[in-house]
Formats: structure tokens, sequence, C-alpha cells
């Protein structure tokens, strides 16, 4: 074939396959039922066996926990429920140890209430320095009874909340664009970039691989902060939004570029940035800024072949223009997990917390959902770029829908007056043993049983526990692992092109350097085999002499 290059010595991010970790959720070393970073650590040699590159840690920082640790009171320590610096520095040093890198999640658009700088804003006077930290702004209407606009936040309720000034009076109006408890900075402010700047040199100084930013289409706001006119939070999540994607967002990156760019081993940095269409997200993977941005389209595609080869199409297309490599990804701890959405059929929506949840869960197929989650991960891990997955993916875990309410932490449960359950069901702790024994096995050697988790565990997570699917041939980790070690090893997987071949209708069918090819059945029919191939991988068991329905395979040509 020609038209390949496979790109050599390019940094290690550009096909690497990241493996997030939600970290209160992944493994808990101590039995508290929450999880932790000396847990995490302890799992390192699955980690190892999975073949996973790098991982990505949720934050771990000092937070009150409103919004589990999106709500950052310290940016320069850890979280007592996770562990000490020490800790940290130990689980660095292990996992360097086993060649995987770690990354960060950074949240610079807002802190916490408690962190020292908004409770210095609260004591201080309208237009003082410590408030200009920050965005507070004088109300609208009478005494200033109104919010300076119109905007909602995005789980629920206004982005605006009044504070009580030295005088007892009710004073000036604060930005949130999440919690009330998630003040937004001013970053246009110089020290507030400075402060972050050195944010990021104490962890890189500690030896971590990068970033991922949290909100990073959102830092720089319209400084008329506009009314919108429509209060939907739907609206809040479109780019062409005064809060969304303005243009001076990129001096920010550009900045940070240079920051990493001093550090040794590519240092890398991934936005969470939300935004449409694909050529704009792709500006925040230029050259001298990011190194890449979660694919959301991608992400929010349902089971259909031509979506998938429209997505990624136009996702190549964008990032080739900038020379940047397409990150692909369909779980995070913010979207209801891909099992089923793939089942359901469920609309993408835009914001992170906002994929529609609706749909009947009694009409879930759970096995359908499950071989359709494996067979979009032979089509994402064959793609060329980067690929993300979701601590449980690899498990093919379904989305707990039956956590009773009392038990319900997310804050979109209750800023949405409990109408959306939020993000619960992705982030329950992960069932590591098919006994119930220790919340199966995520709070190793404890007392703890299934529902003394943070999250309670269904009964039925056992189910789909790792041991069990360990000794299973045919188990989704078992084709995850097969599928990374092929992925290791073949030339033409990870960084490089793709060439489409002719296929029939519901079926998508690549081709990458070196013979490989991946063909993915979207239909209702059993399609035969092209011609002079062999099978390498499959994400179900071939039965038959063709593929069958919600199923790829991956192929060598002979
Ligand atoms: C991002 C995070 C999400 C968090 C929000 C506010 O979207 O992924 O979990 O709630 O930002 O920080
Ligand atoms: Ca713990």
């Amino acid at each position: 074939m020609n038209g390949f290059d496979v790109l050599k010595d390019s940094p290690w991010w550009r096909d690497a396959v990241i493996y997030q970790i939600y970290v209160r959720s992944f493994a808990d070393a101590n039995g508290d039922g929450i999880g932790d970073l000396s847990g995490i650590r302890s799992r390192i040699p699955y980690l190892v066996e999975l073949g996973i590159d790098a991982v990505w840690l949720t934050p771990f920082y000092p937070s009150p926990q409103i919004d589990h640790g999106y709500d950052v009171a310290d940016y320069c320590d850890v979280e007592s429920e996770y562990g000490t610096l020490d800790d940290f520095d130990s689980l660095l040093k292990d996992s360097h140890q086993a060649g995987i890198k770690v990354i960060i999640d950074i949240v610079p658009n807002h802190s916490s209430d408690k962190h020292e700088w908004f409770q210095a804003a609260l004591n201080a006077a309208p237009g003082s320095v410590q408030r200009g930290r920050y965005l507070f702004r004088d109300g609208k209407g009478d005494n200033g009874n109104l919010p300076p606009n119109d905007w909602q936040g995005l789980f629920g309720g206004p982005a605006w909340t009044r504070v009580t000034e030295a005088d007892g009076q009710k004073g000036q109006w604060y930005l949130h664009l999440f919690t009330p408890e998630q003040p937004d900075f001013d970053w246009r402010n110089i020290e507030v970039r400075e402060y972050f700047e050195g944010v990021l040199r104490f962890w890189l100084d500690r030896g971590v691989d990068g970033f991922r930013i949290d909100v990073a289409h959102g830092m720089i706001k319209d400084p008329a902060l506009p009314d919108i006119g429509d209060n939907t939070a739907e609206l809040l999540e479109y780019r062409a939004q005064p809060m969304w994607d303005q243009e001076e967002v990129h001096e920010i990156y550009r900045q940070w570029h240079r920051v990493l760019a001093e550090y040794p081993g590519d240092r890398m940095a991934v936005a969470e940035a939300w935004v449409q269409p694909a050529s704009r997200a792709a500006r925040y993977v230029r050259s001298d800024e990011l190194s890449q941005n979660f694919n959301f389209d991608f992400l929010c595609s349902t089971w259909n072949a031509d979506e998938f080869r429209r997505v990624i199409n136009s996702s190549i297309a964008a990032v080739d223009e900038v020379g940047a490599p397409a990150s692909w990804v369909f779980n995070n701890h913010d979207v209801v997990r891909s099992v089923d959405r793939f089942a359901l059929g469920l609309i993408g929506g835009r914001g992170g917390s906002r994929l529609n949840r609706q749909g009947d869960p009694s009409e879930l197929d759970v096995e359908l959902g499950r071989k359709r989650a494996r067979a979009g991960a032979l089509l994402m891990l064959a793609l060329p770029g980067g690929a993300y997955i979701y601590q449980g993916e690899e498990l093919a875990l379904p989305e707990v829908r039956d956590i009773p309410e009392s038990a319900l932490s997310d804050p979109i449960w209750t800023r949405s007056g409990h109408t959306d359950p939020g993000r619960d069901g992705c982030r329950v702790p992960l069932p590591w043993t098919a006994s119930p024994a220790a919340a199966h096995g995520f709070a190793e050697d404890s007392q703890l049983s299934p529902t003394e988790s943070w999250l309670p565990q269904p009964n039925w997570w056992g189910d789909f526990a790792a041991d069990l699917q360990a000794s299973d041939e045919t188990s989704a980790l078992n084709m995850y692992r097969n599928a990374l070690q092929i992925r290791h090893d073949h030339p033409g997987l990870g960084d490089g092109k793709i060439s489409w071949l002719p296929s029939a209708d519901q079926v998508l069918m690549f081709e990458r350097a070196g013979g490989f090819i991946c063909l993915v059945n979207f239909g209702s029919e059993e399609v035969s085999l092209p011609e002079s191939t062999s099978v390498i991988l499959s994400s179900t068991p071939l039965v038959g002499s063709g593929v069958p329905m919600d199923t790829a395979v991956w192929l060598q040509r002979e």
C-alpha cells in the first residue's frame, strides 16, 4: 500500500492509550470505602497486564468534594482521603518503573469556594485585588437584586450567587458556571495566569508526564458578559456562546506550551474542550498549543456506520490540518457508559454532564450493549492517533441505573431539583472480584460490604468482575489485553493514516499500514471476510465463515 508513513521518534503521546482512573472509585487501600492513591499503586500490575501506556488521574487535591474533586481548595497538595504527597510520589515512581506515564487533572476554570483566594475575596471589598481574581460583578435592578446576566449553571440553577458584604448588606454577585461552590477565576487577570503557571511547574518538577485540562474551552469569557437570551443549559453548551471557545483562551495555551517545552521527555496536555465543529476543536492542538483534545464528536456518535464514517473523516481532516493526532474516546466519568448508549441509541448532547440520560432502562439489552461496546473498542483502537479508556470500559461495564436515590451524590442530582440523577452511574467502585467480600475486592482485605463503598455496588456487579474475566479467554478484559498487545506490536497501528476500503452498507472497513484491516459490521446481516486475509482478533467469537452483526474484526492481509 502507498500513502502510509509510519512516524518514528514522535512524542509518546501521539499514539498512546491512556487509561482514565477515577481515583475515588478505582481501588481503596485502607478500607474506608473511598479509592485512594495507594490503592492505585497496588493495582499497577493489572495496568501493566492490560497494556496501557499512561494513566490520567482525576483530581486528588484537597477539596470539599462538592463535585468530587473538581472543586479544588489547594492545587499543590493531596486530599487526605486519597493520601499524601509522599503517596503521590511513590505512585509516580512505581508507575514510571512499570513503564506507565502519569498525567494529572488540572482544574483551572474555577476553584473551590474554600480556596484561600476565594475566602479572601469574600472578606474583601468590591473592586479589591482579592475580588479581581474571580468574576465579581454588581447586580442589576433595584439595589442590584438581579444577577448581572441571565447565564445558567451547567448543573442547573443560576450561574451567579450573591454575597453578603462586610456591612451585613447584600452585595455583589460572583460567577460560577458549575455549582456555587465552584467560583470561576478571571483569566484576564495576570495574577491568575502566573499562579497556574506555578501550579504546572510544581507538578512538572515532581515528574508528571502531562495534564488533562478541565473545561479547557471555558476559561475566558466575553468581557461584556452579555445575556444569552435563552437560559437552557443546552444552549450554554453551544460554542457560539460568550463563555465558550473565546479567542483569547488560546493565548493561555500558547503560554502553557512554552512551559511544558522547558521540561524534558515530551510532557503533554490534553484539553477537555467540548467545541464544535471539529475544525474549531482542532485549534486547541495547533503546534504551539496543546497536544490533544478529546474527540467528543466520536464519543457522542450513535451506533451507526455512516455516522462513524463521517465523524472519523471530519475529525482526522481537522487535526491533520494542524499536524496533530486524533484522540479517540468513548467513555469518561461524565457520561453514560457506552454499553448503555450503544444499546439504547441515546442521542449525544454536548456538555460533559449532559449526555442524554433518558431512555427506558427496562428496554436495555445489556448483552447487545456489551457486544457493541466491544466492537466499538476494536474500531477505536484501530484508528490513527491516541485513545482513551475509562476504568471499567475494559470490563464492558454497564451503567449502574439502580443506585438508590438516597445514595446519589453528584451535585447534578440536587441542582436539577432531583430530575437528573447525574453521573454517579458510571462512577461506581470497580468490581475486582466476583466475590462480594471487601466490596468486590475494591477495598482488598477489608470488612467492607458492596453497599458500603462510597457509592453502593449493585447486587449484579460481581457478574462483571475483573477476576472472572481474567480467567475467561473470551471476556472483554482479554479482548482489550489482546488488542493492546497487537496495537503495540503491529507497525501499522497507532499514529499514521487510514484508507477506507469499499464495503457493504452498514459496514466500515479500512486499512492501515502493513496490511492491517479493521472491519466493523453495524448491520443486521452477517458479512463475509475479505479475501486473502486472516483474522487476528475479533470482538466476539467468530463461529460461522463471516462476521456477525455488531462485531468488529482485525485482519491481516496475507
Ligand atoms: C468537567 C469534569 C466534570 C466536572 C466539571 C466541572 O466537565 O469532567 O466532572 O464536574 O468539569 O469541573
Ligand atoms: Ca481509602
